[in-house]
């Protein structure tokens, strides 16, 4: 039945995106990682607990919750908030995301969902030109794109429901709102993104006063970031909890931001916001079990159905990034991430065929169609389209003394989100309903082209691709990672666990090590530098059309291992820090 409908999509995909597809205007510097020397790769090691972010101040934050007791969901959430003022290009209070949580306190394994929701007003066809087609700037630059956020709601009911119950929420967000008051000096990641992405965030007046010098220009490195008035909408939360964010002032302000600026959200949209406990996806490969986000984001069942394909290959009897290893990896990627087109969206709105596709029985068959010396070419008539570039999502990890492990993956969309600061409210507002399928077969920013599943809808989660994992072995927490970078999440997470548990890396080796991507469509591999050259040329030999760059990823992992705690902050981002205790 999936082979029939694979046939149909693929004329349909084919038809489709040409008429649709729109290449996605880079607006920052490539990505272009070259990985360290090997001796220059090392894990930070802890005993107690650990933190890895990518931005330092918040893994010191997360870290020090840890020393004074806390649990890893009270660290993490502290985490979270701080990154809202630390890393504002990624870290957020105006987006959503998604958190997985393994509490050996509860015995209970989690995944909480607070993607962000289509405001009640949405109509399918809310991404369209008045010629019927796509109209991106519709979905990605203007107000329309925003989605209702879920940041605030998912971490205060992880602290409600996860949290060792020693720290208040307040307490949890005093770190946060005195960075904001106070302001932080820009450095690393964000000094280094910032310049290029102005242009963009000045549009917006309410952006500008907070991301610029008093000539215009955008802060630098050493610059003081100041936030006041997020501060100030921190506090609110610190002393009313989610309400003050989805209720009264604060509401009011966010939703007429938002329809000043040409969109459709209200505050009874903001108040209606729920984040959602569900089962994590499970899957088992090679005696470990994998748990990972489970839809609106398609993270944990492509990442399964990846990796049920590649436990019938002999992994470890290959070179770790020889072309044999990176052709299997490769043409397991493509068929999972067909199937995310195809038939994943919001679980409240489609029935989806999680178990089908999560099932070692489906993976043989889709083994067995992959050629060992040959790509499987998908779409010949495909012109090719980039993805995206940057680093518009963030990830963290942390493990506490008492194993428990919250694996974290939040976003505003694209870097800073739509660009737009609610005015009065310090909250910048996510461009997330990008990510929902402006028609069928058209693609988002990331070039991920989708179909009915994924359509526009009223209080529609749109499809997401965050993959926030945790790998255990016998109930134990061995592995936590994740990562931005769009489309690139799930197969950056798949090499993550590939290079550990087949390969037995050292966790910091394991992210360091040069990536590639492919997610179907365009037909085309997205390589990073650091492969050898007999592997690029065993790998066009096969017929793989090699394009550089990846784009940006950062896996910020975190190994439990006989030997301690094991950081591995990711080398792509300057700033990424493993805080341990
Ligand atoms: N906005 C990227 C994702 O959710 O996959």
């Amino acid at each position: 039945m999936l082979l029939r409908a694979e046939r149909r999509s693929i004329a349909a995909a084919i038809l489709l995106i040409v008429a649709f597809c729109l290449p996605a205007a880079a607006q920052e510097r490539r990505g272009t990682y070259t990985p360290p020397p090997a001796d220059a790769i090392h894990a930070v090691v802890a005993e107690h607990g650990m933190v890895v972010t990518q931005e330092r101040i918040a893994a010191g934050i997360g870290a020090d919750v840890l020393r004074r007791g806390g649990n890893a969901v009270d660290a993490a959430v502290a985490t979270g908030f701080a990154m809202a003022v630390t890393y504002p290009r990624a870290g957020n209070i105006g987006g959503g995301g998604f958190m997985v949580i393994h509490s050996a306190d509860k015995h209970e394994d989690v995944a909480i969902d607070y993607r962000e929701t289509a405001p009640a007003a949405t109509k399918p066809d809310i991404f369209l030109g008045a010629d019927g087609k796509p109209d991106i700037a519709k979905s990605r630059d203007s107000a329309l794109g925003v989605g209702v956020p879920g940041t605030v709601a998912g971490l205060t009911l992880a602290l409600e429901k996860y949290g060792s119950g020693k720290f208040t929420l307040g307490e949890l967000l005093q770190p946060a709102i005195e960075l904001a008051r106070n302001g932080l000096a820009l450095a690393d990641d964000m000094a280094d993104t910032l310049p290029a992405i102005y242009p963009r965030l000045a549009h917006w007046p309410a952006t500008a006063r907070i991301f610029s010098r008093a000539d215009g220009s955008p802060l630098r490195e050493g610059d003081a970031l100041v936030q006041k008035d997020l501060a100030a909408t921190l506090g609110a939360i610190a002393e009313q909890g989610s309400r003050g964010f989805y209720e009264g002032p604060i509401a009011e302000k966010l939703a007429k931001a938002v329809r000043d600026a040409g969109g459709i959200m209200t505050p009874d949209d903001l108040k209606s916001y729920s984040a959602v406990i569900r089962a994590p996806v499970r899957g088992n490969y090679r005696g470990y079990d994998i748990l990972s986000m489970p839809l609106p984001s398609s993270g944990g069942v492509v990442l399964v159905e990846m990796l049920n394909i590649l436990e019938g290959f002999p992994l470890a009897d290959m070179k770790q990034g020889s072309a044999p290893e990176l052709h299997v990896l490769i043409e397991a990627m493509k068929r999972a991430y067909a199937d995310r087109a195809r038939y994943l969206g919001d679980p409240a709105f489609v029935n989806a065929p999680v178990v089908a596709l999560t099932s070692k029985d489906y993976a043989a068959k889709q083994r067995a169609s992959i050629d060992l010396d040959r790509a499987t070419p998908w779409t010949d008539a495909l012109s090719a389209v980039p993805p995206r570039e940057g680093s518009n999502t963030t990830h963290f990890s942390v493990v506490d003394s008492l194993g428990n492990a919250v694996s974290n993956t939040y976003t505003l969309n694209f870097p800073y989100g739509v660009g737009l600061v609610a005015e009065g409210t310090g909250v910048l507002l996510n461009n997330e309903l990008d990510d929902f399928t402006a028609a069928p077969g058209a693609s988002n920013a990331f070039g991920l082209v989708g179909f009915e599943a994924n359509l526009p809808g009223p209080g529609k989660r749109p499809l997401s691709s965050m993959s926030p994992t945790i790998v255990l072995k016998d109930g134990k927490p061995v592995l936590v990672t994740g990562s931005p970078g769009g489309s690139r999440i799930i197969s950056t997470v798949l090499q993550v666990i590939v290079n550990v548990l087949d390969y037995h890396m050292d966790v910091a080796a394991a992210v360091a090590a040069p990536r590639l991507h492919h997610q179907w469509l365009p037909d085309e591999v997205r390589i990073e530098r650091g492969f050898s050259e007999d592997t690029l040329a065993g790998l066009k030999a096969m017929g793989h059309q090699l394009i550089e760059p990846m784009g940006q990823t950062s896996a910020n992992s975190i190994a439990v291992t006989p030997n301690g705690l094991l950081g591995a902050p990711d080398p792509r981002t300057r700033g990424a820090e493993a805080a341990g205790q």
